[in-house]
């Protein structure tokens, strides 16, 4: 029986590998790119250019991209750059939810100004893995943002701040025990790390 199991993870071992990531992720890395190209003129990492050279396909080996061993999935993206640059992004919810396992998301300096119509971060709640987001130094108000995070209720680690260069002034009191009650009608319940730099 423990050989049957053994070759059945060796055969799965196999499957992954082969096939390397999900076709679907891999895809929508590619339209995540495009997105941010098309509204921001910082190019965070040419993966379409890992699509033709030398056929180095597999998304799980493309920077900024760790998948998960088991399953081949991803589980993190970091987005972050170093400055926002160009008309600023719009964000769109839609292009992170085939990622379903994903665990960790990235986004600080991604210079968002906000997001496509109903495609706001509560969106994400649809991703039931989502453990941590960091949307530090992005061009939303603490307060716009907190309320679209506040419905998903998986989080953990919720990292914000404002680029001290704007003239945000951070709202008060921005602590955990109001942010578990009233403030997000209870839905931050997880939530056990809050950074608010800047
Ligand atoms: C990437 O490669 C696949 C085939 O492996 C192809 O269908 C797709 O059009 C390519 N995408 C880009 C952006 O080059
Ligand atoms: C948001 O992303 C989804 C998935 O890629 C796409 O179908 C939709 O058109 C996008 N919405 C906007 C307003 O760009
Ligand atoms: C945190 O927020 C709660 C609820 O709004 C409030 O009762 C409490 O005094 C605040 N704590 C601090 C340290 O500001």
């Amino acid at each position: 029986m423990g050989n049957v199991k053994f070759l059945l993870f060796v055969f799965f071992l196999i499957l992954i590998m082969a096939n390397g990531c999900w076709e679907e992720e891999r895809s929508a890395l590619l339209d995540l790119q495009a997105s941010i190209i098309s509204s921001n003129s910082e190019l965070l990492v040419d993966w379409a250019g890992y699509n033709n050279s030398n056929g180095f396909t597999d998304c799980c080996f493309w920077k900024r991209v760790k998948c998960s061993l088991e399953t081949g999935r991803v589980i993190k993206l970091n987005l972050k750059t170093k400055f926002g640059r160009g008309d600023g992004w719009r964000f769109n919810a839609s292009l992170f939810l085939p990622f379903k396992s994903l665990q960790v998301l990235v986004l600080s300096s991604r210079n968002i100004i906000g997001w496509t119509k109903n495609e706001g971060f509560s969106k994400l709640r649809q991703l039931p893995n989502l453990k941590e987001v960091d949307l530090q130094y992005n061009s939303i108000h603490p307060q716009v943002l907190l309320s679209s995070l506040c419905s998903i209720s998986s989080l953990e680690v919720l990292k914000l701040g404002v680029d001290v260069d704007t003239s945000f002034s951070i709202p008060t009191p921005y602590n955990s025990t109001s942010m578990k009650s009233k403030k997000c009608g209870g839905g931050l319940s997880n939530l056990r790390e809050l950074w608010f730099e800047g």
